[in-house]
């Protein structure tokens, strides 16, 4: 049978970002992942340097994910994909943590140092969440130096790999690594980072390569959720509807 899949990392809910562009596009992808196998899926707007969450962005981006919530045919939270940069320093992390979780998604940037990374990654661990590192495998940084990532899961901030990266979308580089940081085990969480039909956001081809490769033991946990616990048991930050991963 058929493992059901949690994919912590989308873009389905239209925010002004490269995702989702309307409800009947968030609708289309939700239909997609259900049919491929996602039982539970993460909308992750991105909040970049130049598209930051302002109050006034945060209650359309919540319109469009209850309505998307009530309309889709699979479990649908709400998270978003921090781009590092100093101003997230000066504010809760918990405003950003995945619904039901302890984990705040931080992206490596893809070009650039990784300072401001680390910067905010400690400033999430400061305020008792858990950094969850996004596509390392994608990174410049990474890519000439792949120690740093094993580094950051050495902090215990689990890393994400991109389903897509495990399928060789984004090049031999990136595959490369995806497959390192999995058979070292430092990958903890693989996940779509889907923004479109033509880049969905479904885990199924990736889970059948993995467990190919690794056995189907090995691969579960990193598609069914069972990355998004942490060891940490203190009350969850609070949040309308937070529930358990
Ligand atoms: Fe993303």
């Amino acid at each position: 049978m058929r493992p059901r899949f949690v994919d912590c990392h989308s873009h389905v809910v239209p925010s002004g970002d490269d995702g989702a562009k309307s409800h009947a596009d968030g609708i289309d992808l939700c239909k997609l992942a259900a049919r491929a196998g996602t039982e539970i899926l993460y909308a992750t707007p991105h909040v970049w340097p130049h598209l930051v969450l302002t109050e006034q962005r945060e209650r359309v981006i919540r319109q469009a994910f209850e309505e998307l919530r009530r309309d889709a045919p699979l479990e649908l939270r709400l998270g978003f994909e921090l781009t590092p940069a100093p101003p997230l320093l000066e504010e809760d992390p918990a405003r950003y943590v995945l619904e039901g979780t302890r984990l705040v998604l931080v992206e490596v940037p893809f070009a650039g140092p990784a300072d401001e990374l680390w910067a905010l990654a400690e400033h999430i661990e400061t305020a008792g969440l858990v950094p969850l590192v996004a596509h390392p495998e994608r990174t410049e940084v990474v890519r000439a130096l792949p120690e740093l990532a094993e580094e950051l899961a050495e902090r215990a901030w689990p890393l994400q790999v991109n389903s897509t990266s495990i399928t060789g979308r984004h090049g031999p580089e990136a595959e490369a690594l995806a497959w390192r940081f999995i058979e070292q085990g430092h990958a903890k969480i693989v996940a779509s980072d889907g923004h479109r039909l033509t880049r969905p956001a479904r885990l199924d081809d990736a889970y059948e390569l993995v467990s190919a490769r690794v056995g189907e033991e090995a691969a579960l946990p990193l598609f069914d959720g069972s990355g998004l616990r942490t060891r940490d048991r203190r009350p969850l930050p609070s949040r309308a509807g937070a529930r358990d991963a």
